[in-house]
């Protein structure tokens, strides 16, 4: 039994193709016989707050914080619980404005926090989240990958690398708002999502 924590941050709500994609390849494990125990996190409807200098010196330790910012801290805390005790992390990152959604940003920025998912050294921060593997859906209108456009594949692999996570696996269904792509696209995102999903 793997646990699995998704993330989804697609704005579509029922219409997102990430999220689809997310549920076809959850469903395709059914299929295989895996049983999985899964946390989903809607990061569109958890209102996470954003990162700013109070939440930041307290996400460092400072004592003097707030009770709402000790809240948040604390929300902060059962994220990183939750991202720890996870084996695989499925993120639905579909490309709004070049990059991931706000949603998703905000938890990477209550996430990646120094002394608990990753820590400095002489020379690179260090991550310190162990044996999670990560699967990213991310659905586009246009075509971006390998091209400067994609600000979602680095900042994805960059983020999830300094806390650790080095193995990840993208599935892209690009071309979406090109009707002549739209079908091909899908077809072969799914394919590759069932593929994966063992
Ligand atoms: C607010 C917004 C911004 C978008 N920005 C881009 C973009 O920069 N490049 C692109 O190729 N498609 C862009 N799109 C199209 C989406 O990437 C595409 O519709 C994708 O399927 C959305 O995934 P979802 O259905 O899971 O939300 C944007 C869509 C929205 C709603």
């Amino acid at each position: 039994m793997a646990k699995v924590l998704v993330l989804k941050s697609s704005i579509m709500g029922d219409h997102s193709q990430t999220s689809r994609l997310i549920d076809e390849f959850l469903k395709q494990r059914v299929e295989n016989g895996i049983q999985d125990e899964i946390i989903v996190r809607d990061l569109t409807t958890l209102n996470l707050p954003v990162l700013d200098a109070e939440i930041f010196h307290a996400l460092r330790g400072a004592d003097n914080a707030s009770a709402t910012i000790q809240q948040i801290v604390q929300l902060s805390d059962e994220l990183i619980a939750e991202l720890k005790a996870a084996d695989l992390l499925l993120i639905g990152a579909p490309m709004y404005n070049l990059n991931v959604p706000t949603q998703l940003k905000n938890w990477f920025d209550l996430v990646a926090r120094a002394r608990h998912t990753f820590r400095y050294t002489e020379t690179y921060p260090e991550g310190l989240v162990e044996g999670v593997k990560a699967i990213v859906m991310s659905s586009r209108g246009g075509i971006h990958v390998g091209q400067p456009t994609d600000a979602v594949t680095p900042y994805l692999r960059s983020v999830l690398g300094l806390m650790g996570i080095h193995e990840v696996n993208f599935i892209y269904a690009e071309g979406l708002d090109i009707s002549a792509l739209k079908a091909e696209a899908l077809n072969e995102a799914y394919q590759k999502a069932r593929q994966i999903a063992v």
